[in-house]
């Protein structure tokens, strides 16, 4: 089963190898601290106006994107936004030395609507449980590890479930994960349905994705574990590997990151290869 690492003070050598088994790090003091005016906006609730689920930042061009708030509000997310994405990438620098390599940094976003009662399609409902994969972002076999902080200025909890070990997961719904059709992943680049080429790895993770998404049964009867995330609180996980389900709260921080494969500590219990190890197959070569 999934645990919940706690980590205070000193950072553990070993807090890459219990990512890398699907546990999640827990910060309670993470030591990132809002100032008056970014509590101020959460609280007032503005960003949430226009509604995209997320807000994103992207530090590359320094642009916001998803939000109709406007400035002073806007300027004053942005800056929280931009604050965040260095804090998490400290984190990630200090949690794993060894990923820098092969460390990319992905988005930044900000989610500050109500998760419970939320009306949405299964497959993008993130209350059902499912491991990360993106229809339009093949990662090719690179990790998605996300750094979240809940920021709600109410008391708000964020709370999840996980689980069970992606193993478990991935026996279950293989034989369920659906194949292209030969050719379909090379259209799917040409005409950017896809950003880049989605590899074998790709495809069976978001069969995956989708079939437990839609397996009711198996939502409420698979092993769980359910966790409250306090406001303040900061977690990190790998969220391509953890099964996980987001069931309530309001007012999140999350950063994106993407880690090569070959920068793993035990490369043998990521995704790619407990799928090649299951399918037979070597997912990463494999075209679709
Ligand atoms: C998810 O990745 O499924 C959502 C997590 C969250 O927003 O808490
Ligand atoms: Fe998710």
């Amino acid at each position: 089963m999934i645990d919940i690492i706690e980590i205070a003070g000193a950072m553990p050598h070993d807090a890459a190898a219990a990512l890398e088994r699907g546990d999640i790090l827990l910060f309670r003091e993470s030591g990132f601290a809002l100032t008056g005016p970014e509590c101020a906006m959460i609280e007032a609730g503005e960003a949430a106006v226009g509604l995209a689920k997320n807000i994103s930042y992207d530090a590359a061009t320094c642009e916001v994107k998803g939000t109709e708030m406007p400035p002073p509000g806007r300027d004053v997310l942005k800056n929280l936004m931009a604050r965040y994405a260095v804090f998490a990438r400290d984190l990630v620098h200090a949690v794993a030395p060894s990923y820098q390599p092969g460390l990319k940094q992905g988005r930044t976003s900000f989610r500050p609507a109500e998760i419970a009662g939320r009306e949405t399609s299964w497959r993008k409902d993130d209350r059902r449980r499912h491991v990360d994969a993106f229809p339009s972002t093949p990662t090719q076999g690179a990790r998605i590890l996300r750094v979240f902080m809940n920021v709600d200025q109410a008391g708000t909890p964020r709370q999840w479930r996980v689980g069970p070990d992606f193993e478990s997961y991935a026996k279950n719904f293989l034989p369920r994960a659906a194949r292209l059709p030969p050719g379909a992943a090379t259209l799917f680049a040409l005409t950017g349905i896809t950003k880049t080429r989605r590899s074998g790895y790709d495809q069976v993770m978001l069969g995956l994705h989708d079939a437990a998404k839609r397996d009711t049964a198996w939502q409420a009867s698979a092993p769980a574990r359910d966790v409250s995330f306090l406001p303040g609180q900061v977690w990190m996980v790998f969220t391509d590997q953890t099964p996980h389900a987001a069931l309530a709260g309001r007012n999140a921080l999350e950063q994106s990151f993407y880690v090569a494969p070959e920068v793993m500590t035990v490369p043998e219990q990521s995704p790619l290869a407990v799928l090649s190890r299951l399918t037979g197959r070597d997912l990463a070569r494999v075209l679709v």
